[in-house]
């Protein structure tokens, strides 16, 4: 039977799991470690899922009309998802960004048809190192666009359709995927959307499942290690603060990653298992595998491959 699909969107999703044996024979572990091929989304990134549900949900309330503008702040992963939905949508797109962030992040976003809304950094900020009070002036003209243009802000840090697509979605998979064997669901937090919404969807097929935050190892808000420096390597998330997108009653603990770890094992899974990852999966796949080592010990853990290793050419990720 033949399969053609009327547009890229509908590729979107139902991602491949993959058990990472040599992974876990290598590290000498027992138990399975589930990767979750979130990096083969159409554009290399778990962020085209909630892309594509914030546009439909917005479309379907009226929120969003045909001809309007939709806009977020946002340096990476999500404008990516934004930009290609949009693009198929018809709708404009644009991307709030930092000058500091990275030529090949600007090139992506406008290869995918986005505008930019380019945000200068702080005259104390350090060129190429986007700080909070950067990422702060960017939402700040977001807002502003967003409210002089009447263009539609998704305001993924505070959107809960943000969780919602990954408690229909990514959840539902991975439940029905491992045949419902699983004890823990392990993954680094940014808005914390996929691990509030995985969490809240896998807790309610099995309560005793237990979901676990990956954190910088010295930027923890939700273990006990607290946070002793903010900056780290892991891009993506690890902001130092608890999140609106996750409720506290979902957390079962934390696991702490350096970056030196993240990246360990974020080429590892590249060299072992063929999976050209970013570095929160590498820190997902670290904190898995020390959960293994512990109390995990036997047990079947499943982590997400947030993204591809195509986007981190530029950094020292795999020289
Ligand atoms: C590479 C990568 N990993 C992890 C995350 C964190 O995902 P979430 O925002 O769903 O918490 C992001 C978010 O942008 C990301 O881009």
């Amino acid at each position: 039977m033949g399969d053609i699909k009327s547009s890229i969107l509908e590729t979107i999703g139902n991602t491949p799991m993959v058990n990472l044996s040599r992974l876990t024979k290598h590290y000498g572990v027992e138990g399975r470690l589930l990767a979750k091929l979130e990096h083969l989304n159409p554009s290399s990134s778990k962020k085209d899922r909630i892309a594509l549900h914030m546009i439909e949900q917005a479309e379907k309330d009226g929120r969003l009309k045909p001809g309007m503008t939709v806009i977020e702040e946002t340096s990476g992963n999500t404008g990516n998802g934004l930009a290609l939905v949009c693009a198929v949508k018809g709708y404009k797109f644009i991307a709030a960004m930092s000058e500091g962030n990275s030529v090949e992040r600007m090139k992506m976003m406008r290869g995918l048809g986005a505008d930019l809304l380019l945000v200068p950094q702080l005259p104390e900020s350090t060129k190429g190192f986007v700080s909070g009070a950067d990422l702060q002036k960017v939402e700040e003209a977001a807002f502003k666009y967003a409210e002089e243009n009447g263009a539609y802000l998704c305001n993924q840090f505070h959107n809960r359709e943000n969780n919602d697509a990954h408690a229909l979605t990514t959840a539902k998979e991975i439940w029905e995927q491992c045949d419902g064997s699983l004890s823990y669901f392990v993954d680094f937090a940014g808005t914390g959307g996929s691990f509030g919404g995985t969490a809240q969807g896998l807790k309610q097929y099995n309560p005793d499942i237990k979901c676990i935050v990956v954190e910088p190892a010295k930027a923890c808000a939700y273990g006990p290690q607290g946070v002793t420096d903010p900056a780290h390597r892991i891009q993506g998330g690890g902001y130092a603060k608890k999140l609106d997108l996750i409720d506290d009653e979902l957390v079962d603990g934390n696991m702490p990653v350096s970056d030196e770890e993240a990246i360990e094992f974020a080429r590892a899974l590249s060299s072992l298992e063929g999976i050209f990852c970013g570095f929160s999966a590498g820190a997902n796949a670290c904190a898995a595998i020390k959960l293994l080592q512990g109390e995990a010990k036997g047990k079947d853990v499943v982590i997400l491959i947030s993204d591809s290793g195509l986007k981190y050419l530029s950094t020292t990720l795999y020289e």
